[in-house]
């Protein structure tokens, strides 16, 4: 059993901040807010990738509050570090699993985990220890993408790296589209959380034109180096064929409002 999924590496954080935030950013606020985050609290972002949702906590819990972001890629965590801190407020940076975390039983407020769940090797183990650091009362939420056939951008791109760098090699693409609510909401219920909800959210992202965009977004993943190793024309032909296979959502300024479509599910301890 791996440690971990989505592990990148060399540019592909600094690339994630860069062109993946765009992506993640309608979805900040729901996970935040499924997590009762305000002002004072104490949230542990678990599997905070660069910190896309611990530096909106962080503006969110204000002086008073604090915020943890914790996650196994050092990648990751160093860009994390690289970027401003909302002034007046406290983020700390940590280097661990979420199949263990280092903190002790109920020091945390809220929990919030994005876009992460559907990585762990064992979602029981991170559910029970999101549910062991959480204080009693406190809301943990967690967001993860709905199906592939959810998706318009997505599922273009994984029809496209399938052609361009061949099944085997974009396989690990499926990873992100694998968590179901049900399977969420049962961890959960084993954790011996309560109050446990699912919701569906979908948001227009408008993104950039596709020629490059395409291209710099499969930079953040963990698919980057098959991708790279192609020759110029390879990468053009998938860059292209996104155009094409976006056509319907392309506007006349020449961008992609694509859809995107996440569940949320929260609980409380
Ligand atoms: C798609 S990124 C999401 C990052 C961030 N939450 C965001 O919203 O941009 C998935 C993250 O999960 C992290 N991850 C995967 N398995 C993990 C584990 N077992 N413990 C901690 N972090 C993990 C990866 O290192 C990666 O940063």
């Amino acid at each position: 059993m791996t440690a971990a999924g989505f592990q990148v590496s060399g540019s592909a954080p600094r690339n994630y901040q860069q062109f993946n935030a765009v992506i993640m950013a309608p979805f900040v606020e729901a996970v935040i807010a499924g997590a009762g985050v305000g002002a004072g609290d104490e949230v542990l972002d678990v599997a905070c990738g660069t910190g896309l949702v611990a530096r909106r906590v962080a503006e969110v819990v204000g002086e008073s509050g604090s915020v943890v972001g914790l996650d196994v890629n050092p990648g990751m965590l160093a860009t994390a570090r690289s970027l401003d801190v909302p002034s007046g407020a406290t983020i700390a940076w940590s280097e661990a699993s979420a199949l263990d975390l280092p903190y002790a039983d109920g020091r945390f407020s809220a929990v919030v985990c994005q876009q992460g769940v559907q990585f762990f090797p064992d979602l029981g183990q991170a559910a029970a220890e999101m549910a062991r650091v959480a204080a009693p009362g406190a809301r943990i939420a967690v967001s993860f993408w709905a199906t592939l056939d959810d998706q318009t951008y997505m599922r273009a791109q994984a029809d496209g790296l399938r052609a361009a760098i061949g099944e085997e090699a974009a396989a690990p693409l499926a990873g992100a589209f694998r968590l179901s609510p049900e399977t969420m909401s049962a961890a959960f219920v084993a954790a011996g959380l309560r109050d446990i909800s699912a919701e569906e959210l979908t948001s227009t992202v408008s993104l950039p034109p596709m020629d490059p965009y395409a291209a710099q977004q499969v930079s953040t993943l963990p698919v980057a180096p098959a991708f790279a190793a192609l020759t110029d024309a390879q990468r053009q032909a998938y860059v292209d064929g996104m155009g094409l296979a976006l056509a319907g959502y392309r506007t006349p300024e020449g961008r992609y409002d694509c859809p995107f479509a996440t569940w949320v599910v929260t609980a409380r301890k």
